[in-house]
């Protein structure tokens, strides 16, 4: 079992920064994704945590044993790589059997061992193949099987599905879950996949330039993004941004911009004087109402989706889609007056990116100081 703390973590590749200042507190059991684009230092934290990187700044700690210097073998983890790595001259029985044969276990032990958890990946008729002979489904879970066998505290697994068709990774999400609950370990697991991070996840940390955006449950981090880096990517499509000014209108604050205008629920009092915001609209928050319109404009490309449609709309010089069940009644070309509820719009800072805090009732803004009126999370 294994609790992992990365303390003031910071990596440079000569002048470059690469991960920086990263603290995550990482609870035994726990299935944390490490999620975000290419190239913003997923890798490079794994690589770390596993030993296979040194620290330019920082700590890692294993349960409670500060394990920064301490060699790759002796970390109480186990990695999945994205290529599996197998030994292609091994049958797949000695590839998952390797690293007790590399402790000195005996013939007995291991030959159990292997048995047992190749009977747990559905793995026992392939034994005496070797993996040119497999599938990359069953590569994958050979790589699996040969980190299970060691027993570790905790796995570290970089992107271990994207070799794998869509099918595929469908169903081996699923049986990620399902592993992840029988051996209680703790799983760090990276990936660029917001589907991934979503649906296995019982934290994600978003990193963005290798720094944490946000840390936080998959409804945390979609329901209130702390930036419109996050709100933008989750979400398929992602959250509708657009630059909008804070007008007082009749004594009610309103966002306003091309082609929208949409009452924010709260007394001017809330927002000292005009004020420049990113709006963020999720497109599943769009509803077709012409009478109660809150925003307008006009239909360029519809998407079938098969269950659902995605429209996408153009309001002058601002873009926005729509996601709705299908059919939906209009056709490209049209002019469309959407409804928004007050309670689905959120507001960012403009320049920062960062999510101003302005509604109590439905925000996890409850609990926050000033959340009544408009103030920076
Ligand atoms: N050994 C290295 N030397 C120099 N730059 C590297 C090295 N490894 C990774 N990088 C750079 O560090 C950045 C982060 O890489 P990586 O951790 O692999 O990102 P990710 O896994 O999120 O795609 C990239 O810009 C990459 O080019
Ligand atoms: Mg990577």
């Amino acid at each position: 079992m294994a609790r992992i703390r990365l303390d003031g973590v910071s990596k440079r590749f000569g002048t470059t920064p690469v991960v920086q200042d990263v603290n995550l507190d990482i609870a035994d059991g726990e299935f944390l994704v490490l999620l975000g684009p290419s190239g913003c230092g997923k890798s490079t934290l794994l690589r770390m945590i596993a030993g296979l990187e040194s620290l330019s700044a920082g700590r890692i700690l294993l349960d409670d044993l500060d394990v920064t210097a301490t060699p790759p073998r002796q970390r109480d983890v186990a990695m999945v790589f994205q290529s599996y790595a197998l030994y292609p001259h091994l049958t797949v029985a000695k590839n998952i059997g390797f690293p007790l044969r590399a402790r000195g276990r005996s013939r007995e032990q291991i030959r159990n061992k292997v048995t047992a958890v190749a009977a747990a990946l559905g793995l026992v008729e392939h034994l005496d193949r070797r993996p040119a002979a497999l599938s990359g489904g069953q590569r994958q879970r050979v790589a699996l099987a040969r980190a299970i066998v060691r027993e570790p505290g905790a796995f570290l697994m970089d992107e271990p599905l994207s070799n794998l068709d869509a099918a595929l990774r469908s169903a081996t999400r699923t049986e990620l879950t399902d592993l992840h609950r029988r051996l209680g370990a703790t799983f760090l697991y990276v990936t660029h996949d917001q589907v991934e991070a979503m649906t296995m996840a019982s934290r994600i940390a978003l990193l963005n330039r290798g720094r944490i955006e946000q840390v936080g449950t998959p409804s945390e981090l979609y329901d209130a993004p702390r930036s419109t880096f996050v709100a933008a990517f989750l979400g398929s499509p992602p959250m509708n941004l657009f630059d909008a000014t804070i007008v007082d209108r009749a004594g009610e604050l309103h966002v306003v911009s091309d082609g929208l205008d949409a009452p924010l629920g709260l007394p001017a009092n809330a927002a000292s004087g005009p004020r420049e915001v990113t709006v963020g609209i999720r497109p599943e928050r769009l509803h077709l109402d012409s009478p109660g319109a809150r925003l307008r404009g006009v239909v360029t490309a519809i998407e079938n989706l098969g269950g659902e449609e995605i429209m996408h709309i153009g309001a002058g010089a601002t873009n926005f889609s729509m996601r709705a069940p299908r059919p939906v009644p209009v056709r490209t070309g049209d002019t469309v007056g959407l409804h928004v509820e007050s309670r689905d719009i959120h507001l960012f800072e403009s320049g920062t990116g960062r999510r101003l805090l302005w509604r109590p009732p439905h925000e996890h803004g409850a609990s926050a100081p000033g959340a009544s009126s408009l103030s920076v999370a």
